[in-house]
């Protein structure tokens, strides 16, 4: 059965869906987006989602394109329509549709399109193994605090971490990670502390980091929020990432060196089972 999804007000069969050619999300990467997990048929974090997506839209001189309860209805709604168990739904709104000029149009309405996936999050194989990334240099634009849906860098990063046979990379920027193509990035060091780079324009502020940093201050963890270095990385305890779409997921090796025993360890096992258990009795 084909997917429904939604196209600016309606929901369609996704044959059917279709954006303008002059839509500036084609034309100049001019929209946002956000991935909203879902488990157990509910949303994770929504409420998150949609404040980041409403600083976003804001840093690029766009509103939000419905009231925040309409644009959950529609969440649920695709949830419902396509049985979305566990996965997740994505959506992007762009400036909308106007003849190609590099000044933002005005008054013209925005497009916005939302789809879902279905995909185990929870029993996830990289999850279990642990992920094995490799450093690559940072050459993302200056704003990453945006969640725009201009991903062609993060996508030349993963590419090269294909060829080389691995998982993932890590963006490095003047020595130090940034984040990973689509994740934060966090090392455990010797003595137990979790290090994370700090909130900026270098970085995307991840729903999943602000959660998982909550659990682990919560369970009295230490937490260093600072740019830390691949050196210091391969010297770590452990490493791992989140995201929406990983949760929280191991790092066992970075540039070919095994980091600890070369298993996902206890401090990134502990906080994926802790946030998974928190995220599924606040979802809605
Ligand atoms: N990516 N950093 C970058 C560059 C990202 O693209 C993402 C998310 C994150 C983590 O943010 P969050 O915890 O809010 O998902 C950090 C999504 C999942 C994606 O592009 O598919």
């Amino acid at each position: 059965m084909a997917r429904t999804v939604y196209v600016n007000g309606d929901y369609v069969a996704e044959g059917d869906a279709k954006i303008s050619v002059f839509d500036r999300g084609f034309l100049f990467a001019d929209g946002v987006y956000e991935v909203t997990s879902v488990l157990g048929g509910k949303l994770i974090d929504f409420d998150g989602h949609m404040r980041r997506l409403k600083r976003s839209l804001g840093e690029l001189q766009m509103a939000m394109p419905l009231p925040e309860d309409e644009l959950l209805a529609i969440h649920r709604e695709l949830v419902s329509r396509n049985a979305v168990i566990e996965g997740l739904v994505y959506l992007q709104i762009t400036r909308g549709v106007a003849d190609r000029d590099f000044l933002y149009p005005s008054a013209t309405p925005q497009t916005l399109v939302l789809f879902t996936q279905s995909k185990s999050i929870v029993d996830s194989p990289l999850a279990k193994r642990g992920a094995r990334v490799v450093s690559v240099e940072d050459l993302r634009w200056g704003r990453r605090d945006i969640k725009t849906v201009q991903l062609l860098y993060p996508s030349m990063a993963k590419m090269i971490a294909q060829e080389k046979g691995v998982d993932d990379a890590w963006l490095v920027q003047d020595g130090h990670v940034t984040e990973g193509t689509s994740n934060n990035a966090y090392i455990v060091t010797r003595d137990g502390t979790i290090v994370t780079r700090d909130l900026s324009s270098d970085i995307l502020a991840g729903i999943t980091r602000a959660a998982v940093l909550e659990c682990a201050r919560t369970l009295q963890m230490k937490v260093e929020e600072r740019p830390f270095t691949i050196a210091e990385a391969l010297e770590a305890r452990e490493a791992f990432t989140t995201s929406a779409t990983g949760f929280v997921c191991p790092v066992v090796e970075i540039d070919g060196v095994s980091l600890g025993e070369g298993q996902p360890g206890p401090v990134a096992n502990g906080l994926r089972q802790i946030y998974v258990e928190t995220s599924l009795k606040a979802a809605i």
